[in-house]
């Protein structure tokens, strides 16, 4: 599977086969793929939380407003910013964008070693937070649920915008013309 398969393949998964276990293999790919992801500034002030405890998963899906098929996940990764203030050259908050691209690394191997992903922006963050322990001075920015998709795979098309909706040239607002 080359990438772009990977990211056309790629699709939320919300149903997930309780039974499953990620391997240890599989685990360390999925968290070497976040270690090579870039930062602004090579800054790396992202950190990764394992979730892989039965009971804590549980807990998890509470957390992430009751999303029951958090608990079936294999595992749930947080992404939790250690620089919360940091930004880029512009100005622009770096942290979140940071986090975000090392999750999507690991949804896109996932997804090539044959594994469902669904991003979690939706959770009592608060609590969620405290749960899991992370120090005030940090910031939880989203989590990944990984496992083997219930239903198997089917490719999905995507219910995306068309280019010519999605893209301007040169100006914002611009679009291409047509030929
Ligand atoms: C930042 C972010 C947060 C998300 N939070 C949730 C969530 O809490 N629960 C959920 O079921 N899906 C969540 N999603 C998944 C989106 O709903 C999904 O990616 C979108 O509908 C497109 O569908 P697809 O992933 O199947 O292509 C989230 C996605 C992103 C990028």
């Amino acid at each position: 599977m080359d990438v772009f398969d990977a990211i056309k393949w790629r699709r939320s998964v919300r149903s997930y086969n309780p039974h499953y276990e990620v391997s240890e293999w599989q685990l360390n790919r999925l968290l070497e793929a976040a270690r090579l992801a870039p930062s602004g500034k090579n800054r790396q002030a992202t950190r990764l939380i394992v979730i892989r405890d039965r009971e804590r998963k549980k807990r998890l899906a509470v957390l992430c407003h009751h999303q029951g098929f958090v608990a079936s996940a294999s595992l749930v990764i947080a992404a939790v910013s250690i620089e919360p203030d940091a930004k880029m050259g512009s100005g622009t908050p770096a942290h979140r964008v940071d986090a975000a691209i090392m999750l999507d690394h690991i949804a896109l191997e996932a997804t090539e070693l044959g594994l469902g992903t669904c991003w979690l922006g939706a959770y009592d963050k608060e609590k969620l937070s405290e749960f899991l322990e992370i120090p005030k001075e940090c910031e939880l920015i989203a989590l990944l649920a990984v496992g083997e998709p219930k239903d198997g795979w089917h490719l999905r098309e995507a219910d995306r915008l068309p280019l010519e909706e999605l893209v301007f040239y040169e100006k914002f607002g611009v679009k291409k013309k047509k030929e």
